[in-house]
């Protein structure tokens, strides 16, 4: 069976099928498709089904182009049937996991996805669970759901599980060339995995289990957490010390060993590094195990646009501005640079809390161009026209697209709050000084600003 089933792969002749064709999911759908490999694009979403059969691709790294290709080359099909699913030879499962209200793990995603799976997969079939989540899940949940439904593991279903690592926006690391862990629930499960992945990706490290592969994601997730939370608690102390972090993190990073370079922020967003961490404290706790790290760490990067908006309110008054009243805008929503994310953006929250303070917020962001406001109002960012920056009292940077010019942004702003030290760079390159330092927010004005 098992021989069967890997010549199958390695000739191409593996049906798959992705559910859920979001950051992770179309990616990986085109790095079938691209192989040759008959891939089914399925997604509850009729809206994203019929914009991508339209050949618009709304992932930033995935261009219209390439999906046109695989459409038109008839390697890749779309679809929001479930039935659709019933001839495939591999399911990969890349839904969502947030978390609840109570902060706690929202599986019903998953749940519902293997549902879909349990009712409409062929016998034989290998499962693989892409989405991030707690160690345990895939045998718990997927396992479970699929024998209860009568189908044995070993001959009539396989399961694995292969966390993904795709970063929306890297230019050098994508799909294919990011190395891929994979585990599986029995050791013909990881052997399927492996092989099955290894068509795509240059590197696939098999482990023993599909609980390592679940923790090896939290693990990284939250080592990153906790790093971006420890240099935002450095930021604000070297703040109170007088001390410009920034220059202290470029001298620590000449260290050739045992130090890595984070950089403070405004707070973190995204779909991984705010809600990723919970998952593992909430597994934890239900072993009795408190982690305080995860805990700390998620309260600092937490605190982090609080602060942010304790410092636009200084910034004003420092130049006898109120924040009741004044206009903000902020440059930059998505969370990240040349992405269209918002999901948990802190930018988000900082329009939120300014606009409590009194501020007229606006922002201009043309990758995140509206969002829907905590009242259900939709926002729509301000055309990119440096003109009009001058119009406001103060400009916070918050995420540096390659679109902005930020020498213009300079030129036109009164006062920039810079929350990522963009400035420095662009200025440093063409020979300028810049306002004062020592703060990880760096208020300057434009007179200050030397040529
Ligand atoms: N975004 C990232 O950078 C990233 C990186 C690594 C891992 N992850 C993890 O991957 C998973 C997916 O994240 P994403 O960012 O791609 O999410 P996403 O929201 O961009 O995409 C998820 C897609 O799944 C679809 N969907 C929901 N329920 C479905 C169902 N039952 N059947 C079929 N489709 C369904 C949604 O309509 C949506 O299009 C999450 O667990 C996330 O933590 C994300």
């Amino acid at each position: 069976m098992t021989i069967i089933l890997k010549e199958k792969i390695l000739k191409k002749k593996f049906k798959i099928a992705i559910m859920g064709l979001g950051y992770v999911g179309l990616p990986l759908a085109i790095s079938f498709a691209k192989k040759g490999f008959e891939t089914t694009g399925y997604d509850i979403n009729i809206k994203k089904i019929n914009g991508l059969s339209q050949g618009i691709s709304d992932i930033e790294d995935i261009s219209n182009d390439v999906l046109r290709t695989c459409l038109e080359g008839g390697k890749l099909q779309l679809t929001t049937t479930p039935t659709a699913l019933s001839s495939a030879d591999a399911i990969i499962i890349c839904v969502p996991t947030p978390l609840t209200e109570s902060m706690e793990p929202d599986m019903s995603y998953i749940q519902v996805a293997v549902d879909t799976i349990k009712k409409n997969a062929k016998k034989g079939v290998l499962i693989s669970l892409e989405s991030t989540t707690y160690p345990g899940t895939t045998r718990e949940i997927i396992c479970t759901a699929m024998e209860e439904e009568g189908f044995t593991l070993g001959t009539d279903f396989f399961a694995c599980y292969s966390p993904e690592r795709v970063d929306p926006g890297n230019k050098i690391f994508q799909t294919e060339n990011t190395p891929k862990v994979v585990g599986g629930v029995d050791h013909v499960s990881k052997e399927l995995g492996e092989t099955l992945y290894s068509q795509v990706i240059h590197e696939v490290i098999a482990v023993n289990s599909t609980e390592v592969a679940e923790m090896s994601k939290l693990l990284e997730n939250t080592f990153r957490s906790i790093n971006i939370a420890f240099i935002n608690e450095m930021a604000l102390l070297c703040e109170k010390l007088g001390i410009d972090i920034w220059e202290t993190i470029e001298a620590s990073s000449t260290k050739p060993f045992g130090f890595m370079k984070f950089t403070p922020g405004p707070g973190i967003g995204g779909h991984c590094i705010p809600l990723d961490p919970m998952y593992l404290s909430w597994k934890a706790k239900s072993k009795n195990f408190y982690s305080r790290f995860i805990e700390l760490a998620h309260e600092i990067n937490h605190l982090m646009p609080d602060k942010m908006s304790e410092h636009v309110v200084e910034t004003l008054n420092q130049h006898k501005k109120s924040i009741n009243g004044s206009s903000v805008l902020l440059v930059g929503m998505a969370y990240k640079e040349n992405s269209n994310d918002l999901r948990e953006s802190p930018g988000l929250q900082i329009f939120e809390l300014l606009r409590k303070r009194g501020a007229n917020v606006a922002f201009c962001d043309p990758k995140a161009p509206q969002f829907v406001d905590e009242q259900g109002g939709i926002q729509y960012s301000i055309p990119l026209d440096y003109s009009q920056f001058n119009d406001y009292d103060l400009v916070i940077l918050l995420t540096k697209h390659d679109v902005f010019d930020i020498d213009k942004i300079g030129k036109n702003s009164q006062l920039i709050l810079d929350t990522k030290d963009i400035l420095k760079n662009s200025f440093e390159d063409k020979k300028r000084t810049y306002g004062k330092v020592g703060n990880q927010i760096k208020p300057i004005s434009k007179e200050e600003v030397q040529i």
